[in-house]
Protein backbone atom coordinates (compact mmCIF):
# COMPACT_ATOMS: atom_id res chain seq x y z
CA UNK A 1 0.00 0.00 0.00
CA UNK A 2 1.71 3.46 -0.85
CA UNK A 3 0.17 6.57 -1.93
CA UNK A 4 0.07 6.11 -6.16
CA UNK A 5 -1.14 2.63 -5.98
CA UNK A 6 -4.30 3.62 -3.57
CA UNK A 7 -4.88 6.80 -5.94
CA UNK A 8 -5.38 4.46 -9.05
CA UNK A 9 -7.52 1.56 -6.70
CA UNK A 10 -10.14 4.26 -5.41
CA UNK A 11 -9.74 6.67 -9.15
CA UNK A 12 -13.60 4.90 -9.50
CA UNK A 13 -14.59 6.65 -6.06
CA UNK A 14 -16.26 10.49 -5.74
CA UNK A 15 -13.52 11.37 -3.52
CA UNK A 16 -13.25 15.07 -2.36
CA UNK A 17 -9.66 14.31 -1.81
CA UNK A 18 -7.20 12.53 -0.71
CA UNK A 19 -3.94 12.63 2.03
CA UNK A 20 -2.13 9.43 2.31
CA UNK A 21 0.90 9.38 5.16
CA UNK A 22 3.31 6.39 6.10
CA UNK A 23 3.32 7.55 9.83
CA UNK A 24 0.96 9.92 11.40
CA UNK A 25 -0.49 10.99 14.64
CA UNK A 26 -4.25 10.13 14.14
CA UNK A 27 -5.55 10.49 11.08
CA UNK A 28 -9.08 11.82 12.49
CA UNK A 29 -6.89 14.73 14.01
CA UNK A 30 -5.41 15.14 10.03
CA UNK A 31 -9.20 14.89 8.91
CA UNK A 32 -10.86 17.60 11.73
CA UNK A 33 -7.73 19.81 10.60
CA UNK A 34 -9.05 19.49 6.78
CA UNK A 35 -12.61 20.79 7.72
CA UNK A 36 -10.76 23.92 9.16
CA UNK A 37 -8.94 24.08 5.81
CA UNK A 38 -12.00 23.62 4.05
CA UNK A 39 -12.02 19.89 3.05
CA UNK A 40 -14.61 19.13 0.31
CA UNK A 41 -17.12 16.21 1.10
CA UNK A 42 -16.15 12.50 1.27
CA UNK A 43 -12.05 13.66 1.56
CA UNK A 44 -10.29 10.65 2.88
CA UNK A 45 -7.35 10.40 4.99
CA UNK A 46 -5.29 7.05 4.87
CA UNK A 47 -2.09 6.34 7.23
CA UNK A 48 0.21 2.74 7.18
CA UNK A 49 0.67 3.46 10.91
CA UNK A 50 -0.35 5.61 13.69
CA UNK A 51 1.34 6.73 16.73
CA UNK A 52 -1.17 8.29 18.74
CA UNK A 53 -4.34 6.61 17.27
CA UNK A 54 -7.49 6.89 19.46
CA UNK A 55 -10.46 5.42 20.75
CA UNK A 56 -13.48 6.88 22.36
CA UNK A 57 -12.69 8.67 25.67
CA UNK A 58 -9.13 9.41 24.87
CA UNK A 59 -8.18 5.49 25.20
CA UNK A 60 -5.55 4.87 22.65
CA UNK A 61 -6.10 2.36 19.54
CA UNK A 62 -2.74 0.62 18.10
CA UNK A 63 -2.14 0.90 14.41
CA UNK A 64 1.51 -0.77 13.77
CA UNK A 65 3.43 -0.31 10.37
CA UNK A 66 2.33 -2.48 7.31
CA UNK A 67 -0.52 -4.05 9.40
CA UNK A 68 -3.85 -2.33 9.08
CA UNK A 69 -6.29 0.45 7.59
CA UNK A 70 -6.85 3.09 9.59
CA UNK A 71 -8.79 5.66 7.53
CA UNK A 72 -11.03 8.77 8.39
CA UNK A 73 -13.30 10.06 5.71
CA UNK A 74 -14.68 13.84 6.21
CA UNK A 75 -17.68 14.29 5.42
CA UNK A 76 -19.87 17.54 5.25
CA UNK A 77 -23.28 16.45 6.22
CA UNK A 78 -26.34 18.05 4.95
CA UNK A 79 -29.23 19.36 6.72
CA UNK A 80 -31.21 16.17 6.46
CA UNK A 81 -27.17 14.32 7.78
CA UNK A 82 -27.33 16.93 10.41
CA UNK A 83 -30.42 15.84 11.97
CA UNK A 84 -29.17 12.29 11.87
CA UNK A 85 -25.92 12.56 13.14
CA UNK A 86 -25.81 10.40 15.71
CA UNK A 87 -26.44 7.43 13.17
CA UNK A 88 -22.70 7.95 11.63
CA UNK A 89 -21.45 5.47 14.02
CA UNK A 90 -24.26 2.76 13.07
CA UNK A 91 -23.46 3.87 9.59
CA UNK A 92 -19.74 2.88 9.15
CA UNK A 93 -20.74 -0.09 11.84
CA UNK A 94 -23.15 -1.18 8.81
CA UNK A 95 -20.12 -0.79 6.25
CA UNK A 96 -18.03 -2.38 7.05
CA UNK A 97 -20.53 -5.51 7.96
CA UNK A 98 -21.47 -5.67 4.47
CA UNK A 99 -17.76 -5.12 2.89
CA UNK A 100 -16.51 -7.72 4.68
CA UNK A 101 -19.55 -10.05 3.88
CA UNK A 102 -19.48 -8.53 0.11
CA UNK A 103 -15.41 -9.04 -0.07
CA UNK A 104 -14.81 -12.28 1.81
CA UNK A 105 -18.11 -14.06 3.08
CA UNK A 106 -16.79 -12.93 6.46
CA UNK A 107 -19.65 -12.47 9.23
CA UNK A 108 -18.67 -9.90 11.31
CA UNK A 109 -21.49 -8.29 14.03
CA UNK A 110 -21.44 -5.05 15.17
CA UNK A 111 -20.99 -4.83 19.36
CA UNK A 112 -22.73 -1.86 19.62
CA UNK A 113 -22.03 1.11 19.71
CA UNK A 114 -18.35 0.80 17.74
CA UNK A 115 -17.32 -2.08 17.63
CA UNK A 116 -16.85 -4.90 15.04
CA UNK A 117 -16.47 -8.35 15.85
CA UNK A 118 -15.71 -11.64 14.20
CA UNK A 119 -16.46 -15.00 16.12
CA UNK A 120 -16.92 -12.50 19.03
CA UNK A 121 -13.21 -11.29 18.66
CA UNK A 122 -12.71 -7.15 17.83
CA UNK A 123 -11.39 -6.76 14.41
CA UNK A 124 -12.11 -3.29 13.99
CA UNK A 125 -13.26 -0.09 16.16
CA UNK A 126 -14.94 3.67 14.88
CA UNK A 127 -14.35 6.90 16.48
CA UNK A 128 -16.81 9.06 14.68
CA UNK A 129 -16.11 12.82 15.86
CA UNK A 130 -17.63 16.41 14.47
CA UNK A 131 -15.95 19.46 14.16
CA UNK A 132 -18.11 22.13 15.58
CA UNK A 133 -19.16 25.96 15.22
CA UNK A 134 -21.84 26.47 17.77
CA UNK A 135 -24.15 23.39 17.78
CA UNK A 136 -23.81 23.22 14.27
CA UNK A 137 -21.19 20.75 12.99
CA UNK A 138 -18.97 22.23 10.22
CA UNK A 139 -18.29 18.75 8.89
CA UNK A 140 -17.94 15.05 10.45
CA UNK A 141 -15.00 12.12 10.31
CA UNK A 142 -15.87 8.97 10.22
CA UNK A 143 -12.20 7.33 11.73
CA UNK A 144 -12.27 3.58 11.19
CA UNK A 145 -9.03 1.09 12.54
CA UNK A 146 -9.65 -2.40 10.90
CA UNK A 147 -6.46 -5.05 11.53
CA UNK A 148 -5.65 -6.96 8.53
CA UNK A 149 -2.78 -9.06 9.57
CA UNK A 150 -2.53 -10.42 13.29
CA UNK A 151 0.90 -7.73 13.76
CA UNK A 152 -2.23 -5.12 14.02
CA UNK A 153 -3.30 -7.00 17.30
CA UNK A 154 -2.27 -5.57 20.49
CA UNK A 155 -0.84 -7.36 23.10
CA UNK A 156 -3.88 -9.39 24.98
CA UNK A 157 -2.50 -7.47 28.43
CA UNK A 158 -3.58 -4.22 26.46
CA UNK A 159 -7.21 -5.40 25.85
CA UNK A 160 -10.62 -4.80 27.51
CA UNK A 161 -11.60 -7.28 24.59
CA UNK A 162 -10.63 -9.75 23.10
CA UNK A 163 -8.97 -9.05 19.26
CA UNK A 164 -8.50 -10.27 16.30
CA UNK A 165 -7.38 -9.60 12.28
CA UNK A 166 -9.25 -10.47 8.93
CA UNK A 167 -6.25 -12.87 7.42
CA UNK A 168 -6.81 -14.88 10.85
CA UNK A 169 -10.57 -14.93 11.00
CA UNK A 170 -10.39 -15.57 7.26
CA UNK A 171 -7.07 -17.90 7.20
CA UNK A 172 -5.54 -15.88 3.79
CA UNK A 173 -4.04 -13.65 2.87
CA UNK A 174 -6.46 -10.21 2.78
CA UNK A 175 -5.40 -6.99 1.04
CA UNK A 176 -5.77 -3.46 2.73
CA UNK A 177 -6.66 -1.64 -1.05
CA UNK A 178 -9.26 -3.59 -1.90
CA UNK A 179 -10.62 -3.61 1.70
CA UNK A 180 -10.56 -0.03 1.62
CA UNK A 181 -12.20 0.49 -1.54
CA UNK A 182 -14.87 -2.58 -0.55
CA UNK A 183 -15.26 -0.30 2.71
CA UNK A 184 -15.74 3.33 0.79
CA UNK A 185 -18.57 1.13 -1.70
CA UNK A 186 -20.45 0.00 1.55
CA UNK A 187 -20.25 4.22 3.12
CA UNK A 188 -21.55 5.56 -0.22
CA UNK A 189 -24.47 3.28 -0.14
CA UNK A 190 -25.90 3.05 3.43
CA UNK A 191 -25.21 6.73 3.35
CA UNK A 192 -28.50 7.36 1.34
CA UNK A 193 -30.55 5.42 4.42
CA UNK A 194 -28.69 7.40 7.58
CA UNK A 195 -31.08 7.46 10.06
CA UNK A 196 -34.10 5.20 8.24
CA UNK A 197 -35.97 2.66 9.33
CA UNK A 198 -34.10 0.46 6.47
CA UNK A 199 -31.25 1.44 8.26
CA UNK A 200 -31.67 0.09 11.61
CA UNK A 201 -33.26 -2.89 10.58
CA UNK A 202 -29.91 -3.65 8.72
CA UNK A 203 -28.39 -2.53 12.40
CA UNK A 204 -30.33 -4.73 14.17
CA UNK A 205 -29.97 -8.17 12.21
CA UNK A 206 -26.00 -7.75 12.27
CA UNK A 207 -26.18 -6.92 16.22
CA UNK A 208 -24.03 -9.33 18.53
CA UNK A 209 -25.14 -10.77 21.77
CA UNK A 210 -28.96 -10.50 20.69
CA UNK A 211 -31.25 -12.21 22.80
CA UNK A 212 -28.13 -13.20 24.99
CA UNK A 213 -27.48 -12.09 28.60
CA UNK A 214 -25.13 -8.75 28.54
CA UNK A 215 -24.25 -6.33 31.00
CA UNK A 216 -23.40 -2.46 30.18
CA UNK A 217 -21.11 -1.01 32.14
CA UNK A 218 -20.55 2.96 32.35
CA UNK A 219 -17.54 4.36 33.48
CA UNK A 220 -19.49 5.95 36.45
CA UNK A 221 -18.72 2.22 37.54
CA UNK A 222 -22.82 1.84 37.38
CA UNK A 223 -23.60 -1.83 35.73
CA UNK A 224 -26.92 -3.03 33.94
CA UNK A 225 -27.47 -6.74 33.36
CA UNK A 226 -30.16 -7.79 31.12
CA UNK A 227 -31.03 -9.30 27.55
CA UNK A 228 -30.10 -7.88 24.65
CA UNK A 229 -33.26 -6.89 22.41
CA UNK A 230 -31.76 -4.86 19.90
CA UNK A 231 -31.41 -1.21 19.11
CA UNK A 232 -34.52 1.15 19.31
CA UNK A 233 -35.65 3.55 16.31
CA UNK A 234 -33.36 6.30 17.59
CA UNK A 235 -29.97 4.20 17.73
CA UNK A 236 -29.91 3.64 21.75
CA UNK A 237 -29.77 0.23 23.23
CA UNK A 238 -32.67 -2.14 24.43
CA UNK A 239 -31.99 -4.78 27.21
CA UNK A 240 -35.15 -6.04 28.77
CA UNK A 241 -33.90 -4.35 32.07
CA UNK A 242 -33.67 -0.89 30.28
CA UNK A 243 -35.84 0.41 27.92
CA UNK A 244 -32.61 2.67 26.12
CA UNK A 245 -29.18 3.26 26.68
CA UNK A 246 -27.25 5.80 24.87
CA UNK A 247 -24.33 5.90 23.46
CA UNK A 248 -22.07 7.96 25.97
CA UNK A 249 -19.28 6.03 27.88
CA UNK A 250 -20.44 2.70 28.08
CA UNK A 251 -18.81 -0.71 27.43
CA UNK A 252 -20.80 -3.63 26.03
CA UNK A 253 -20.40 -7.14 27.10
CA UNK A 254 -21.55 -11.01 27.23
CA UNK A 255 -22.10 -11.70 30.72
CA UNK A 256 -19.29 -14.43 31.64
CA UNK A 257 -16.43 -12.04 29.72
P1 LIG B 1 -14.62 -1.82 24.98
O1 LIG B 1 -16.06 -2.15 24.91
O2 LIG B 1 -13.73 -2.93 24.57
O3 LIG B 1 -14.19 -1.17 26.25
P2 LIG B 1 -14.67 0.50 23.64
O4 LIG B 1 -15.24 0.52 22.29
O5 LIG B 1 -15.44 1.04 24.76
O6 LIG B 1 -14.31 -0.94 23.82
P3 LIG B 1 -12.65 2.07 22.72
O7 LIG B 1 -12.16 3.26 23.43
O8 LIG B 1 -13.59 2.27 21.61
O9 LIG B 1 -13.26 1.10 23.74
O10 LIG B 1 -11.44 1.22 22.19
C1 LIG B 1 -10.16 1.37 22.70
C2 LIG B 1 -9.72 0.04 23.24
O11 LIG B 1 -9.52 -0.87 22.15
C3 LIG B 1 -8.37 0.14 23.89
O12 LIG B 1 -8.49 0.51 25.25
C4 LIG B 1 -7.77 -1.25 23.69
O13 LIG B 1 -8.21 -2.09 24.72
C5 LIG B 1 -8.43 -1.72 22.41
N1 LIG B 1 -7.54 -1.66 21.22
C6 LIG B 1 -6.56 -0.79 20.92
N2 LIG B 1 -6.02 -1.03 19.72
C7 LIG B 1 -6.67 -2.11 19.23
C8 LIG B 1 -6.56 -2.84 18.04
N3 LIG B 1 -5.71 -2.54 17.05
N4 LIG B 1 -7.40 -3.90 17.90
C9 LIG B 1 -8.29 -4.24 18.85
N5 LIG B 1 -8.45 -3.58 20.01
C10 LIG B 1 -7.64 -2.52 20.20
C1 LIG C 1 -12.43 1.85 18.98
O1 LIG C 1 -11.67 1.95 19.88
O2 LIG C 1 -13.17 0.90 18.85
C2 LIG C 1 -12.39 2.93 17.93
C3 LIG C 1 -11.07 2.92 17.27
C4 LIG C 1 -11.04 3.85 16.09
C5 LIG C 1 -9.68 3.81 15.44
C6 LIG C 1 -9.63 4.60 14.19
S1 LIG C 1 -8.14 4.29 13.28
C7 LIG C 1 -8.46 5.64 12.24
C8 LIG C 1 -9.00 6.74 13.13
N1 LIG C 1 -7.93 7.50 13.73
C9 LIG C 1 -7.93 7.40 15.07
O3 LIG C 1 -7.13 7.95 15.83
N2 LIG C 1 -8.93 6.61 15.47
C10 LIG C 1 -9.70 6.11 14.34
Amino acid sequence: MNQEILKTALQDLPLGGFRYYEQVGSTNDIALNWIEEGGQDFSLVVANEQISGRGRSGRSWQTPPDSALALSLLLLPNSTETKNISYFTGLCALALVDALKALYNLKAEIKWPNDILIEEKKVAGILVEASWEGDKAKGIVLGIGVNILNTAVPNSNDLHFPASSLEEALGQKVDRTKTLHGILTALIKWRKVLGKAEMVAAWNENLAFRGKQVEVRREAGQVIRGALLGVNRDGSLHLDSAESIHFGDVHLRPIGL
